[in-house]
């Protein structure tokens, strides 16, 4: 017998303002709170003294049923440097190593980084529009390199589970960075 959320669900996007509705809940995720993302610790202190960024925000609809546990965020970068570093998201890599992610580009320009834990590195270039699957054990990080907000849909399994912990101890191989007015990836020195 169906429960009350095994029925069909939906949810309407405002492709123009990067949103969507219903939204179950909605997070924010300020500099404080990645002081070891960016390679440019002093840039990033100095921002936080004067009083904080949120780099991104995270809108959050899950789709649970009574056998399933499917959800979909929308995550909205704002534009911005810290230091010469493009502003970005945590980055994780899922805890169940048989969970793929699908991310697909709405709004702006960025790159989707991708690493496995034996060093594997890819960039994706995302522009509006770009679909990216993300295959199970790679850390995956988005970084904001345009001028205006980055926004992307993703959709993944509730189980996957969130580690952040791996990439802020092994980071990425290659950062994203402003050299010349232009968005180039360099190679990480942690
Ligand atoms: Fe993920």
């Amino acid at each position: 017998m169906l429960q009350p959320n095994d029925y069909p669900l939906s949810v309407q996007f405002d492709l123009a303002a990067g949103t969507f509705a219903p939204i179950t809940s909605k997070s924010e995720r300020r500099l404080s709170e990645m002081m070891q993302s960016f390679y440019d610790v002093d840039a990033a202190r100095a921002i936080v003294e004067q009083g904080d960024r949120v780099l991104y925000e995270v809108l959050y609809s899950p789709f649970e049923t009574s056998k399933s546990d499917m959800a979909m965020c929308v995550t909205r970068i704002f534009p911005g440097k810290v230091g010469d570093e493009y502003h970005m998201t945590k980055g994780h890599l899922h805890e169940r190593d048989d969970q793929p992610e699908i991310y697909f580009c709405l709004q702006g320009e960025g790159y989707l980084l991708l690493q496995t834990l034996d060093g594997e590195f890819r960039a994706e270039h995302w522009t509006k529009g770009t679909l990216s699957h993300i295959p199970p054990m790679w850390m995956h990080r988005t970084v904001n390199m345009g001028a205006d907000t980055l926004v992307f849909v993703s959709v993944y399994n509730l189980s996957a589970g969130h580690d952040y912990e791996v990439v802020e101890a092994k980071g990425f191989k290659m950062l994203v960075v402003e050299r010349e007015g232009q968005a180039v990836l360099v190679e990480s020195e942690k």
